[in-house]
């Protein structure tokens, strides 16, 4: 069982504000920051190297919560900047060839589809989307179909968009990647954190993820995943003194683990909160989270239904706690601003066309409201959503 009032003390932005951004950025609970402000004290104490060299054993721990929480092993994990810089790494090193088919959701997120669309130019290699089955997520019927061409290299998608949308069917999608001898790329940036992961089960051979997001940790961190077997085989786009070790003037050794794709220098105090923010999440309980996760996330849908001219965009057969959503006669950043502007200030954000073009295009949408919320948050806290987004909704455009 959930404690909500001890997720909420931990949490002290709630008493300032109603946040239902926590897939652009969540509110960081106590203990993370307090991990994250103790070691940046120490490096103001003892100087940035030396504060670091303190932390080893922690440091070293990070790389195990994070493989905990997806059921990897430590050495199977990268940290970096964040999700894109995860993503990247794994994507550009990858060896794809002319005549490649890299295949992809139409949830896909842009700034992974422009890789996609750069490769095609530089490599030649030909990226192909996958329909959707009538609830709106992958067609596995599809996929199987796909699948067969011979020239099929890649499944790359993500396991919830961007702008809510279905969970996807990822053990599924796993299975037929596997059987057919083909590489699975996942995008986990929304969904560590809010969806039980574990990557043996999916049969993903990548995964990547972000810090801010559902784990609620510091900003300016994320991490890669990469399957032992797979790593020792790829080497990465970028190399650097921490990647790999210069034996010679003539000839360098690329390290051994998934460490091959970070690089030197990084934001030791924000690693450090990383960890203790995946900590925090193990500690609650993933599992309890989700559930409570759709079950506000349905709770905020329902609501919807009574609004005047409100429309739930979401679709799938699993739904998200990113739910998203339009106002009739109302611009989604005019509503994001209106509810910002309320007494007790609203969070939500506005999720645009250009980040996920394929879907939006397909639905013909521009832009929707996106009210993301996490378990800390409340049905309290949704009614007096719901209330704002009435009095909105009466106001003339
Ligand atoms: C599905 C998805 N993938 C990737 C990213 C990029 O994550 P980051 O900003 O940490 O690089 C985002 C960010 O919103 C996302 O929603």
């Amino acid at each position: 069982m959930l404690d909500i009032n001890r997720l909420r003390a931990d949490t002290p932005g709630v008493e300032e504000i109603i946040h239902f951004n926590n897939a652009g950025a969540s509110l960081m609970p106590e203990p993370v920051v307090d991990v994250v402000i103790e070691h940046l004290r120490l490096e103001t104490r003892l100087g940035g190297y030396e504060a670091a060299a303190r932390a080893v054993a922690e440091l070293e721990g990070v790389y195990r919560s994070v493989a905990r929480l997806i059921n990897a092993r430590a050495e199977e994990i990268a940290i970096v900047e964040n999700a894109t810089r995860a993503w990247d790494m794994a994507f550009y090193s990858l060896p794809l060839k002319s005549g490649d088919v890299v295949l992809t959701s139409t949830t896909e997120y842009a700034g992974n589809y422009i890789p996609y669309l750069q490769l095609q130019r530089q490599r030649g290699i030909e990226v192909r989307v996958i329909p959707n089955d009538p609830q709106g997520q992958v067609s596995l019927a599809a996929l199987r179909q796909m699948l067969k061409d011979k020239h099929t290299a890649l499944i790359s998608l993500p396991l919830i968009a961007t702008n809510g949308g279905p969970v996807q069917p990822v053990e599924a999608i796993g299975a037929l990647a596997r059987d057919a001898g083909v590489l699975f790329l996942l995008d986990a940036c929304q969904g560590a954190g809010q969806v039980p992961i574990d990557v043996q089960k999916i049969g993903c051979h990548i995964l990547t993820a972000t810090s801010r997001k559902y784990l609620r940790g510091p900003r300016g961190v994320g991490f890669l995943y990469v399957e032992n077997d797979l790593c020792q085989t790829l080497e990465p786009a970028f190399l650097d003194l921490h990647s790999a070790s210069l034996l010679t003037p003539q000839t360098f050794e690329i390290r051994r683990d998934a460490r091959r794709f970070e690089n030197w220098e990084c934001n030791v105090a924000a690693k450090l909160g990383f960890g203790a923010a995946v900590d925090y999440a193990l500690a609650v309980g993933i599992e309890p989270m989700w559930a409570r996760i759709q079950g506000l996330a349905d709770y905020l849908r329902t609501g919807l239904q009574q609004v005047n001219g409100a429309s739930n965009r979401d679709r799938g057969a699993v739904r998200s706690g990113i739910v998203s959503f339009t106002l009739d006669g109302h611009a989604p950043r005019q509503i994001q601003q209106h509810l910002a502007a309320e007494a007790r200030r609203i969070n939500v954000s506005m999720s645009s066309a250009g980040s996920t073009l394929l879907d939006m295009t397909e639905r013909g949408l521009n832009a929707v409201v996106r009210a993301s919320v996490h378990a800390y948050n409340t049905e309290a806290e949704i009614d007096l959503l719901l209330e704002a987004l009435d009095r909105i909704a009466r106001t003339r455009a």
